[in-house]
């Protein structure tokens, strides 16, 4: 029996979905699960039973998205500050993922688990990764941009999230998904993660849907200017190229423009290759991990 998919939304429930639906819907939602401790502080339980609890949450949640057609949803399941915490709650979250992914990964769900996870991390990583495609000579040091940093994240087969909730009343983003929610709604509820409702969501897709067409606008103008600095820097370096051939007083704009296709071809070409190489490398890393945990 499906876990995720089980049980269905109430007569209510599922009328006020609908009239949510009537409005733009987000198509990816980030979450910061938090109060798990402060929720078993109130109930008086042990702290394991609050983080099982915020699992068993998060599957309730996971059917809400998928009656709401929200296609995907990552969730913030462990900090590599959490690393600092007692050894005995290490292990018992540990232990609470060990099981509960096999069956995550049963469910072939829409669910990205961030684990082991900070955003300044994953950033790090992707300009070395950058750099070492610059020194393997598989790209020029012309071609590191906010795109092709997009395309080093963990993230890159994602679209960015349309709303980052965060529960428990903490307002701080905690090094999570710090680059791909530049643009999106993010939303502070003061609810503890294991008391979280599908109302609670209703609300966080509301405030979205106010400040839709505002977020809407600033990614649309962030994609323009991307677009713009791209080109602004193709025509100095197809200047430079012009100056260097000693046709520096060229007018000939067929030329111009053949030079500026041939310098994004090329970049397009070199990016291709360096992102398969970087696969590689990750599949690799991925081979070794696990046989040196083996
Ligand atoms: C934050 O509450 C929650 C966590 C650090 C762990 C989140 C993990 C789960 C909900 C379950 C495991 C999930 C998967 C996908 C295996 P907190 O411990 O910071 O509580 P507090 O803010 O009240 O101290
Ligand atoms: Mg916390």
């Amino acid at each position: 029996m499906s876990w995720i998919r089980e049980g269905e939304l109430t007569l209510l429930e599922r009328f006020c979905a609908n009239i949510i639906k009537a409005g733009p819907m987000p198509k990816h939602i980030a979450f910061i699960m938090d109060g798990n401790r402060r929720y078993a502080q109130k109930c008086q339980v042990e702290r394991q039973e609050g983080h099982s609890q915020g699992f068993d949450k998060l599957a309730e949640t996971l059917r809400w998205c998928l009656n709401l057609g929200i296609r995907e949803v990552t969730v913030y399941a462990f900090s590599i500050e959490n690393f600092k915490r007692s050894k005995n709650e290490v292990d018992g979250l540990m232990e609470l993922a060990r099981q509960k992914f096999t069956r995550l990964m049963e469910e072939q769900c829409f669910l990205n688990v961030c684990f082991a996870y900070t955003s300044r991390h994953e950033i790090s990583n992707a300009v070395k990764e950058m750099a070492w495609g610059v020194e393997q000579g598989l790209l020029d040091s012309s071609d590191v941009s906010e795109s092709l940093l997009d395309k080093c994240l963990y993230t890159n087969n994602s679209p960015n999230p349309d709303i980052l909730i965060r529960t428990s009343g903490e307002v701080r983003l905690s090094d999570f998904l710090l680059w791909q929610t530049s643009h999106s709604c993010l939303v502070f509820q003061p609810i503890l993660w294991p008391e979280y409702s599908f109302w609670n969501l209703c609300e966080a897709i509301l405030q979205f849907q106010v400040n839709h067409s505002m977020l809407q606008k600033a990614r649309d103008s962030y994609v323009e200017e991307r677009k713009r600095q791209q080109l602004e820097s193709d025509q100095a370096a197809v200047t430079e190229q012009l100056l260097r051939e000693g046709c520096g007083s060229s007018r000939d704009s067929q030329l111009r423009r053949i030079l500026l296709h041939k310098r994004s071809s090329g970049r397009e070409e070199r990016v291709q290759g360096f992102l398969q190489a970087l696969e590689r490398k990750r599949e690799e890393w991925l081979a070794r991990l696990g046989t040196a945990s083996s």
